[in-house]
């Protein structure tokens, strides 16, 4: 299958209604509620009501929160996004030759977390893939994203899957059930805590659950403090906006009262553990409401948002194999800064 070139740089064209074949999209939690986790109310309100108060990360990302992190992965402070794209940039032959020696050739590339699909764009043209699956819990924003990537490779099998793949990995059946390639980039894999994170390598790599044959899987380093603390608390105040727009997010799907004016953004390196924490932090007393619930927060006390963990190369390598993953290899920066992986089953 020939693909055309790929389009230059990250930007993708402006989508024309004549240039744009629409891409299939399914919407799994409009299609099967009942396969979806606990609904999203209950889970913030279990969060929010705990002794002490948390919000999964995955509630950052409605659309002013994704593009939010789009504007945080320009910031001359957040260093991850650069670094990845710049060992794709050097390594792409390379990743797609050990990918064809696994014995993938057309893979299905599923692709976590899709965003905006500027890194699938890279790799469409190298892998050449028979099916791309863009997956993201931010239905619009990927919606979009899928009819312009699919403008740039009008002849690709291109379904785009609306989902929270944080609650599993069940994938609709237009998925190609076969040769599964899944691509995890930009670290996420580091905002689950260790043990969730090796619960979900194990997800991919279970044959009879995910059908996967390889992982291409980005994942940030450990490197000096200083360094990973301005990533996650820059001079703008980018990713103070993207960690308080969460509390807008929490305001419309629980109908609460949060005034992000009254919260301080708060980040900051836990060397011991290995991780980036951010919280948000009550500036005063204050007391936020929703339907049927109050949760008073004192000055000081915290919402803890997000962990981002850092790795080792030997760390990661390890959690693979335990996962599973029989053979690992890895290709990094001239600084050792970020890691990009491939693990076949
Ligand atoms: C999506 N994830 C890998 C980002 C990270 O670096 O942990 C989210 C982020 N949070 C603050 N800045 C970026």
């Amino acid at each position: 299958m020939k693909l055309p070139d790929p389009l230059p740089g990250f930007s993708l064209p402006p989508a024309t209604a004549a240039s744009v074949a629409t891409p299939r999209f399914i919407d799994c939690s409009a299609r099967s509620p009942e396969r979806q986790a606990p609904s999203s109310a209950h889970e913030l309100a279990q969060g929010l009501m705990a002794p002490v108060a948390s919000v999964s990360p995955k509630f950052f990302y409605d659309l002013l929160g994704s593009r939010l992190f789009e504007a945080i992965t320009a910031l001359d402070e957040y260093y991850p996004t650069r670094t990845e794209a710049a060992i794709f940039d050097a390594a792409l032959p390379c990743m797609a030759r050990a990918v064809a020696q696994s014995g993938l050739h057309h893979p299905c590339l599923i692709d976590l977390g899709a965003g905006n699909c500027a890194k699938a764009q890279k790799l469409i043209p190298q892998l050449q893939p028979r099916q791309y699956v863009p997956v993201d819990i931010s239905v619009d924003f990927l919606k979009d994203a899928a009819a312009q990537l699919q403008g740039g490779f009008p002849a690709l099998d291109l379904v785009g899957v609306g989902m929270d793949f944080s609650a599993g990995l069940a994938l609709p059946e237009e998925v190609q059930p076969h040769d599964r390639v899944f691509f995890y980039p930009g670290s996420s894999l580091g905002n689950f805590p260790p043990s969730q994170a090796l619960a979900f390598l194990r997800n991919i790599a279970d044959p009879l659950q995910g059908k996967a044959r390889g992982l291409l899987l980005g994942i940030d380093l450990v490197k000096d403090s200083a360094t990973l603390q301005a990533a996650y608390d820059d001079a703008l105040g980018v990713t103070a906006a993207f960690n308080k727009n969460l509390l807008r997010h929490v305001n419309a799907r629980l109908t609460a009262n949060f005034d992000v004016t009254q919260w301080r953004h708060v980040a900051f390196f836990n060397e011991a553990q290995s991780r980036i924490e951010m919280h948000l932090e009550a500036a005063c007393d204050l007391t936020v409401r929703w339907p049927g619930h109050a949760r008073c927060f004192a000055a000081g006390e915290r919402i803890h948002t997000e962990y981002s963990y850092k790795y080792t190369v030997d760390g990661m390598t390890g959690l693979l194999r335990q996962a599973g993953f029989e053979r690992v290899q890895h290709w990094s920066d001239p600084r050792q800064w970020f890691a990009v992986f491939w693990a076949a089953l």
